[in-house]
Parts: C-alpha cells; sequence; structure tokens
C-alpha cells in the first residue's frame, strides 16, 4: 500500500479526484505557484503541515480563528456540545444565546437568522432587501467580494481577483443584470447612479471595508455616504462584515466606526469569526426587515445545519474571549507584524503600499495607494509571489494571493513578531531580486 506523506504526494492525490485538488480555489496556489501545504495541526498562532514544518500562522482560516487555533476554552466548550450531538435538525440554546450576543453587540441587528456560510447570508439579505423594498437593482462594488452567489459573482475580488477572472462562465446575464457595479470609493458614480435610477434600487452592499482586492479602505465618509444616499432613496443599505464582523472591534467594523461617524446600516452579515472556525454565518437587521423571513413572512430561507449546536457552541465561547482587551492586542500586533514588513520591504527597496483598516492589512507591490480594484490589478503579482515563497520557507504562512487581507490573532507572541521581522527581511531582498 502507497503511503502518502508530503504535501506534494497529497495534492497530487487531491487533483485525480477534487477540481484543482482544493475545496476552495485561492488555497490551491495557482497565483504564485508550487504545492499547498496540507495543515493537520494547529495551536494558538502556530499551524503544522503533513510535512512536520512548523508555520506561524497570518491566515487564520481566513478571518475566523481571532484567539488562535484550539483555543482550550473553545476546545472545552465544542467537546461537551459534540458529545451531546452534532445536529438535531430543531431548534437550541445555542443559536439564541449567540444571536443574542451578536445584538447586544449591535443593537441594530434585531433579528438575526444562522445559515453556514457567508455565501448565503449575503444571498439571504439580498433576497430580504429586495422583498422588502419590491425593487430589483443591487448596487455592488468592483473588488468586493460578497461569496459565489450568481448575482454577486460580478467583478468580485478574493479567489476571482486571484485567478484573473473578470466573471463566472455559468453565470447567466439573466442573473446578473440586476447588479450594477460602480467602482470602489467613488461618490460621483454612486449619485450620478442613483439619480439617473434611484427609484429601482432595492440595496447597496458594500465590504465593511474591502478586504477581498487586498485591504482598500473606504474613504473618510464613505460609509456615512453609502447610509444616507440609500435612506434618502429608500433603497437599503447592506453592509457585509462577513471577514470583518467581531474581528475589528467587539462591534465590528460598525462598532468602531459607524457609531463614531453616525451611520447604521438596515441589514449586516456576518460569517468568520462567528462560528470560530466551524461553518456558520448569520444576517441581522431591523426587525420589521428581518420578520419578513419565513416562517413569520413569506421570504423563504432554510438550512438543514443552519444554527447548528456545535457550531454555535464555538462561536459564542469564541465571542466570549473577544473582549476590549483582545481587540486592543490585535490592533497593536497588526501594527507590529505591518511596520516590521513594510520596514523590510523599504529597506530593500521593494515598491509597496502597505495598507490597513482596523486590524486588517495587506501589501500591494506599486508604488501609490490602492483607492479601488483598477488600483490594486496594477500591483506586481510576481514579486509579491516570490516574497509569499520565502515566507512561507521560513515558516511564516501568509495568504497565498496578492488580493487578501492579512490576519492576526491574539495568540501571536513577541517571539513570532520577531520571527516573521526576521523573515521578511529575507524575502524583501528576494523579492527586489526578482522585480529589478
Ligand atoms: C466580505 C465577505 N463576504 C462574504 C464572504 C463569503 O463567505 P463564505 O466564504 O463563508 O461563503 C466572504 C468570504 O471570504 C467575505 O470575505
Amino acid at each position: 500500500m502507497t503511503t502518502f506523506e508530503t504535501s506534494l504526494q497529497w495534492h497530487n492525490r487531491a487533483k485525480r479526484i477534487i477540481p484543482g485538488g482544493v475545496s476552495s480555489p485561492v488555497r490551491a496556489f495557482q497565483s504564485v505557484g508550487g504545492t499547498p501545504r496540507y495543515f493537520v495541526k494547529g495551536e494558538g498562532s502556530k499551524v503544522w503541515d503533513v510535512d512536520g514544518n512548523e508555520y506561524v500562522d497570518l491566515v487564520g482560516s481566513w478571518g475566523p480563528m481571532i484567539v488562535g487555533h484550539a483555543h482550550p476554552h473553545v476546545l472545552s466548550r465544542v467537546k461537551s456540545a459534540m458529545e451531546k450531538s452534532f445536529s438535531f435538525g430543531a431548534p437550541g440554546p445555542g443559536e439564541v444565546l449567540l444571536a443574542e450576543e451578536i445584538s447586544a453587540r449591535v443593537p441594530a441587528c434585531e433579528r438575526v437568522r444562522f445559515v453556514s456560510s457567508g455565501t448565503e447570508a449575503v444571498m439571504t439579505a439580498v433576497r430580504l432587501a429586495r422583498a422588502a423594498t419590491s425593487r430589483n437593482l443591487i448596487v455592488k462594488f468592483a473588488g468586493c467580494y460578497h461569496g459565489h452567489s450568481d448575482s454577486l459573482l460580478v467583478q468580485s475580488g478574493s479567489g476571482i481577483a486571484t485567478l484573473g477572472l473578470p466573471n463566472s462562465p455559468g453565470v447567466t446575464p439573466g442573473q446578473t443584470q440586476d447588479t450594477i457595479v460602480v467602482p470602489f470609493n467613488d461618490l460621483n458614480a454612486l449619485t450620478q447612479l442613483f439619480d439617473e435610477r434611484g427609484s429601482e434600487i432595492a440595496a447597496v452592499i458594500t465590504e465593511a471595508t474591502p478586504a477581498n482586492m487586498g485591504v482598500v479602505p473606504p474613504v473618510p465618509g464613505f460609509n456615512k455616504f453609502l447610509s444616507d444616499i440609500t435612506k434618502k432613496h429608500h433603497s437599503l443599505f447592506i453592509l457585509d462584515e462577513v471577514m470583518t464582523g467581531f474581528r475589528i472591534s467587539q462591534g465590528g467594523w460598525w462598532g468602531k466606526f459607524g457609531l463614531e461617524e453616525d451611520w447604521t446600516p438596515d441589514l449586516f452579515t456576518f460569517g468568520k469569526v462567528i462560528g470560530g472556525g466551524m461553518p456558520l454565518a448569520a444576517v441581522g437587521g431591523s426587525a420589521a426587515v428581518m420578520e419578513l423571513l419565513a416562517p413569520s413572512g413569506t421570504v423563504y430561507q432554510a438550512g438543514t445545519l443552519s444554527g447548528n449546536p456545535v457550531a454555535t457552541t464555538a462561536g459564542l465561547a469564541t465571542l466570549e474571549l473577544c473582549d476590549a482587551e483582545l481587540y486592543s492586542a490585535l490592533d497593536s500586533r497588526a501594527r507590529e507584524v505591518g511596520s516590521a514588513i513594510s520596514e523590510a520591504l523599504t529597506a530593500a527597496e521593494v515598491e509597496h503600499s502597505f495598507q490597513q483598516a482596523g486590524n486588517l492589512f495587506s501589501f500591494f507591490f506599486t508604488p501609490n495607494h490602492v483607492n479601488n480594484f483598477d488600483d490594486a490589478k496594477e500591483q506586481d503579482t510576481s514579486a509579491f509571489a516570490v516574497f509569499f515563497h520565502s515566507l512561507l520557507e521560513q515558516g511564516i504562512s501568509v495568504p497565498p494571493s496578492a488580493f487578501e487581507a492579512w490576519f492576526v490573532s491574539g495568540a501571536l507572541t513577541d517571539e513570532d513578531v520577531e520571527k516573521i521581522a526576521k523573515a521578511a527581511k529575507v524575502a524583501a531582498q528576494q523579492a527586489k531580486l526578482r522585480s529589478s
């Protein structure tokens, strides 16, 4: 019998049975080349692959592992939930407690409905917005990713940007005819659109801060502008906090910036952190809109595993650890790691734009600040690929794409940060050799 031991062997085996060898495209390393690592263990800030290598983890499962891997508090709660069964397909206390926790952190979420992925959460929010307004048009921003539902898979970020695809075959013109795409941070384009078609627009959806084309902070006042213009035209404002929800602050992006800038969306979508690494996501909003959902109302939405007891337990146990102290630690770690890397790139004379939004950050290999998706596409992705592989070889795991945010966790140590800083110096030199 053949034994499969290395990541390479596993990946060759995977490609024979799973398209591209992966369950989600960006994991395949297609844009950076090489073989994805097959991870088998995580603890705190570290992950280990089947080859026996240890890495400091700056991916964090693309966001959920905010307190680090296999945190003892989360682990013990999940273990005891699992002993009582994995699923009932019936209501349970876990979902009620988690919904209450979300509502306590974001009071505008008077009602919360759980689903299993961010894609489903956004799909539901869009359906609700259309039903609530009796309008069809949805406005999204180029480079923002809201999951892979048909109507939103237009000029998306994340894997679509990583693979350089404009769109996806299989999505028909009919499915996207009611989606209008506008450049991010472009207030004039949006004003003009609302002047022309405001009465047809059901909702504007945005990532709270785009982080799926790399991190592109909204210009000051942008989200407030979205809130005001949608109100004026009786459209809804959907804030996609799948990435930022409860990662940026105790109340997510809205809790930090919405409160400060005095704006509140009509609907929120959450995912990632609220499941603590389990498949869980949610849509939340005012009772008036959310009660349109079946069975209270007639907008249909359902899921066999929605509100799963193990997933809601993992999410609640994770959120219990997400206090002011954790967010202040995440902000400091993001500053330390981001600056150390930016300094290494500067010292090696690698042109780059280090961009931060809360504790999310990323590096564009371009000299100019990136304000939208067109700017993001200007970067030198081949220099990023060299930088990425050098970091990986030195035991630092970062997203295998120049179009993704990096994630810090509360488990990072001073020693980890030193290791990252040291590795970044070598990686920056190698990226410089590649770009010169
Ligand atoms: C902002 C945003 N919305 C939606 C999604 C889709 O979530 P999921 O991958 O759980 O379907 C993502 C995933 O990265 C995301 O970042």
